[in-house]
């Protein structure tokens, strides 16, 4: 066993640092490079790695500690490397010298205030460090030395901060994009206090530790309000959080700004970012919906207003509910729709002679309770259709009743009441209760449980138009019938050409419940119901 002492390496003139995360615990097997802890001055946040293939033998500092060039953070064996007296590790990150902005180019005055463009400074010997955060916006009134943006080489994270105060007017650099000593940051009205040209501040080595008494301190981050429980940065505010952590969340795919952090001044450590990801798979196991759709990418939506004059308004409460539900099906549910024209022309002649008894029991007789009496008797025929699937379970849950949701078209968004035991219901009675949940849809006067229960959904665009659509289904209801506008249309009566009236029918459904077999069965019996409606009493 050869024991290597870990030392906190040249600092680039820092006095003390504070130790923020502490990536490895005594036992743990280590890389060469792997990350052993964090320190960060108030501007800059520096990982020591470790210098070679071993084990940790133990940690000898505390997160909060002070530490200063040359103190033993922890003792490594290493692995029987010849290392008794190894020097003290150079990380690369240690190693940064930042210089002095370069000058200006070429400043504009105008009285107090005049235009200057704000140059890429020393990068301590690093070049094409990517963007990672900008952390401020054009039209930003910013102090001397606020940060501008964050860039990030493979081992440390480093603010470039204003070299004046002023005004943002242009940015010039993106996100991603890779910046080198000399390169043009940002355009801004530089304001003179006191009248006098403003000192031509050079920004301060952002890529090194400094200790906070030597220089005005950084402002605050908005996202960091002190150390008082987890913090969730508000949007457009800059993360506060390491290069290991930064990497861990880029490998696990987490968006650091939505993360709350628990460490010192709102920082995230590795451990809020496991608790997010973890939080994130459990709300998509219990059927949750993450914001980006199940991994995959969000929508990126340009800035509209650049193409001609917009305006912004809230979704409603049942249309967020609706977008979420549809995506939540879309994303989860194999769809398949299958296709069938049913004949109703004996079925709206009935329907039409009904009219006076309907206008006597002040119904109003449509399509609608026929299609719910028929698909009722096709679920009782067919039941693998009246089931929903538990996939963490693997069980098919089969349901002895037949509730059917119809869809209401309303002011506010789609609605479904349900109605209960739609096999039990003669026609008139379907007709009124239908009527009078989809009138409390469009009066917004339904009760949340008559909106459950559903097993099946109809619905019915008929009244409106359309010849064929590709409903969603209902999840986790596994069908859902769709109908278009009946038309009369030539059919070949094995003589003659007829002139019949077709009800096009669409009936999507999972299809890890049901096969294509038993769904061209369903339509074929719901057509043959509806073409015949005397077999509805069979
Ligand atoms: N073909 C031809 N005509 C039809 C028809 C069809 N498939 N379905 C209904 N009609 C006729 C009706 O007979 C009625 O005509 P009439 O007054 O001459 O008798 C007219 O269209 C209007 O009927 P409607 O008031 O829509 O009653 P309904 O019982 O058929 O439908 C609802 C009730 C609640 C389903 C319906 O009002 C609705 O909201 N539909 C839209 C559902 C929706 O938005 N679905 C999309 C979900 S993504």
């Amino acid at each position: 066993m050869s024991e290597q002492e870990i030392r906190v390496p040249d600092l680039g003139g820092a006095d003390e640092v504070e130790v923020i995360e502490i990536s490895v615990g005594a036992g743990d097997p280590v890389q060469e490079e792997d990350p052993i802890l964090t320190v960060e001055s108030d501007k800059a946040s520096v990982e020591l790695p470790a210098p070679g293939a071993g084990t940790i033998v133990r940690v000898t500092v505390s997160v909060g500690d002070k530490v200063r060039e040359g103190d033993v953070v922890a003792v490594m064996d290493s692995a029987g490397a010849a290392a008794e007296s190894a020097p003290a590790p150079e990380p690369e990150q240690a190693q940064p010298e930042a210089k002095p902005a370069p000058a200006p180019a070429a400043p504009a005055s105008s009285g107090g205030s005049r235009k200057e463009t704000v140059l890429v400074p020393a990068l301590d010997g690093f070049d094409n460090v990517p963007v990672i955060e900008i952390n401020v916006s054009e039209g930003d009134t910013i102090g001397l030395d606020d940060p501008l943006v964050t860039v990030e080489s493979d081992k440390a994270t480093m603010e470039i901060p204003s070299p004046y105060q002023g005004k943002v007017e242009r940015i010039l650099v993106s996100e991603g994009d890779k910046l080198s000593e000399g390169d043009q940051l940002l355009e801004m009205t530089v304001v003179d206090e006191g009248g006098e040209a403003p000192a031509q501040a050079a920004p301060e080595p952002q890529s090194r530790p400094e200790p906070a008494a030597a220089k005005a301190p950084a402002p605050a981050p908005a996202a960091a309000p002190g150390d008082s429980g987890n913090t969730l940065p508000a949007p457009g505010t800059r993360v506060h959080a390491g290069p290991a952590v930064r990497k861990l969340a880029r490998e696990l795919g987490a968006d650091l700004t939505r993360v709350p952090g628990s460490g010192p001044k709102g920082r995230i450590v590795k451990d809020d970012v496991q608790a997010y990801v973890k939080r994130q798979l459990q709300q998509v196991q219990q059927g949750g919906v993450v914001a980006a759709g199940s991994g995959i990418p969000g929508v990126k939506l340009p800035d509209f207003s650049q193409f001609g004059d917009i305006e912004t308004q809230p979704m409603s409460r049942i249309m967020s509910a609706t977008a979420i539900n549809m995506q939540r099906s879309w994303l989860n549910v194999p769809h398949v729709t299958q296709f069938e024209d049913a004949d109703i022309t004996d079925m709206e002649a009935f329907r039409k002679s009904q009219k006076a008894a309907g206008e006597k029991r002040g119904v109003k007789m449509t399509p609608l309770p026929f299609l719910l009496k028929a698909c009722a008797t096709v679920l009782a025929e067919l039941p693998q259709f009246n089931v929903s699937l538990d996939m963490d379970r693997k069980e098919v849950i089969r349901k002895k009743y037949i509730h059917i949701g119809i869809a209401v078209d309303t002011p506010h968004g789609l609605m479904v009441p349900v109605i209960r035991n739609v096999d039990q219901k003669g026609l008139w009675e379907l007709a009124a209760e239908s009527a009078e949940l989809a009138q409390k849809a469009r009066d917004k006067q339904l009760k949340p449980a008559e909106m459950q229960g559903a097993c099946f959904t109809i619905t019915s665009l008929g009244g409106i138009g359309g010849t064929a659509f590709t409903p969603i289904v209902n999840t986790p209801e596994v069908a859902i019938l769709g109908v278009s506008k009946a038309a009369m249309k030539p059919v070949w009566d094995g003589q003659a050409f007829q002139p019949r009236l077709m009800l096009p029918l669409s009936l999507s459904y999972d299809h890890r419940a049901v096969n294509g077999a038993d769904a061209a069965r369903f339509t074929t019996l719901l057509s043959q119901l509806l073409g015949d409606i005397r077999t509805l009493l069979l």
